[in-house]
């Protein structure tokens, strides 16, 4: 009898032994298979939160050989592994912000748009809160500066491309001005209208936008056009016009958008006035015109009809759709090369690349701090001069905006808690006493 039950004694304790390994492999198969909640509990798992919302779905996510948690719950405030906090800029609100600012916890700004957008981010004090940052610039550590070109084969392609003796029909044919200008936003800082007004004095024009109207939009593209910009229609009419006028909202190092690209790519060629650094990324050293190399609107009339009357030297201009290795720019190339192939969103890829950086800086304890080299913008310029306008709505805008930085920044080293209304009576009471900007 004791015999039996010694042996039964046994017996359960070797099953129980066995149940607890096999409950343990499971457990650790279980917890490999889902990385999220073995991660979280590991403390060399950095935790990166987005605070305005723009991340997707919560994740665990591998850069290289190191590895983050991506949410943006924000009950992750309280976690010990919290290490980052990326902010969208055209979302950066005052009134909602991770406050006081833990000093251990890494701000990062991502912010493709023109400060039309948010104008405190003009100021370096603003920058300064930020250690990461994904901007237009090349000097960011994710450079947004080809955001909204699609690629190195659309520069090439000819699917909208008419010739030049096509376009020299059409203009016959279809009454069409040599100069396309399409802009509805009339209200901006640099005097773009009133130069388009000038030039209209010396050359054709044909103006589609409300800006300037005078000619009435196809049928198809009459009503919102804006939301037909990528269309095939929209792109087919931009190619019909020999030059269109692309003119940026801002004068910022390296911020440019569609309205250089769009041209491009469909073979008409650019009159630019934007980021004075344009020409480094351009298809070929001779691939747009650049407002800034005339004096006077009427000089760059007089340049437009030259090559109006000379098509090889406006062909000059179209090397990348009409010469086999149409792209010489080395420095677009290589940008344009960096990026996947294939992108499902380019939008898309820089924000994962942005988190990726982010979280292997985190890794390596970079320590650094956002600059204006980072975010480079001049103050509102006319376009007429490139020289600073002094009398404008903007040029006030911008001024404000300095105080706005400057208390953000002080409030925020200070561990003060924010209330709006505090904040904008001490930020007026600076700016009248011209505490800001010199
Ligand atoms: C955020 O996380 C907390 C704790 O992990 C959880 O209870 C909550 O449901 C989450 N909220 C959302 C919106 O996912
Ligand atoms: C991040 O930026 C803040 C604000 O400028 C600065 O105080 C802090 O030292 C920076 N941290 C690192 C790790 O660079
Ligand atoms: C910003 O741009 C101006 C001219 O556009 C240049 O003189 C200045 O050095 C730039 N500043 C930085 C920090 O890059
Ligand atoms: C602000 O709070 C942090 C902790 O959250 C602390 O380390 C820092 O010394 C405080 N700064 C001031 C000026 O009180």
């Amino acid at each position: 009898m004791p015999r039996i039950k010694i042996r039964k004694f046994l017996l359960i304790i070797i099953i129980f032994v066995c149940c607890m390994i096999v409950f343990e492999i499971i457990k650790h198969l279980y917890d490999d298979f889902n990385d999220e909640s073995f991660y979280i509990t590991d403390s060399s798992v950095p935790i990166i939160l987005w605070w305005t919302p723009f991340g997707g779905e919560e994740k665990y996510t591998k850069c290289g050989n190191v590895k983050c948690y991506f949410t943006q719950n924000r009950s992750f405030m309280k976690n010990l592994n919290l290490k980052a906090m990326i902010f969208y800029g055209s979302n950066f609100d005052l009134n909602d912000l991770p406050i006081p600012r833990k000093p251990n916890v890494k701000w990062a700004l991502f912010h493709e748009e023109s400060p039309r957008n948010n104008l405190m981010f003009v100021h370096e004090e603003a920058l300064k809160l930020f250690n990461y940052s994904a901007t237009f610039s090349r000097f960011s550590d994710v450079p947004l500066t080809l955001l909204e070109l699609p690629g190195e084969d659309e520069l090439q392609d000819k699917s909208y491309f008419y010739s030049t003796p096509q376009k020299n029909l059409l203009m016959k044919q279809n009454n069409l001005a040599p100069v396309l200008f399409i802009q509805s936003n009339c209200d901006t800082m640099n005097d773009r209208d009133l130069y388009v007004t000038e030039l209209m004095k010396y050359i054709a024009v044909d103006s589609y936008g409300s800006c300037m109207n005078n000619k009435k939009l196809p049928d198809g593209l009459e009503q919102n056009y804006l939301d037909k910009l990528k269309s095939r229609e929209f792109l087919q009419f931009v190619a019909q016009y020999k030059f269109t006028l692309a003119f940026e909202n801002a004068n910022c190092d390296d911020y440019i958008t569609e309205k250089l690209w769009r041209p491009l790519i469909v073979g008409s060629v650019p009159i630019y006035y934007g980021s004075a650094s344009f020409k480094d990324w351009l298809p070929n050293d001779k691939s747009a015109i650049a407002v800034t190399d005339f004096k006077h609107p009427r000089d760059l009339a007089d340049y437009i009809k030259q090559l109006l009357h000379d098509d090889r030297k406006y062909e000059l201009y179209l090397r990348h759709k009409l010469s086999e290795n149409g792209i010489t720019n080395e420095h677009l190339l290589e940008n344009l090369r960096s990026r996947p192939q294939y992108l499902f969103s380019i939008f898309e890829y820089y924000v994962r690349r942005f988190e990726c950086v982010i979280c292997q800086k985190i890794h390596k304890n970079s320590v650094q701090t956002m600059t204006r080299k980072q975010y480079n913008c001049s103050k509102p310029k006319s376009i007429f001069n490139n020289k600073e306008k002094k009398e404008s709505s903007w040029t006030l805008m911008w001024e404000l905006e300095a105080c706005t930085a400057k208390l953000l920044n002080y409030w925020l080293s200070h561990n003060k808690t924010f209330n709006s209304n505090q904040f904008n009576k001490e930020k007026l009471q600076m700016y009248e006493n011209k505490k800001c900007y010199k």
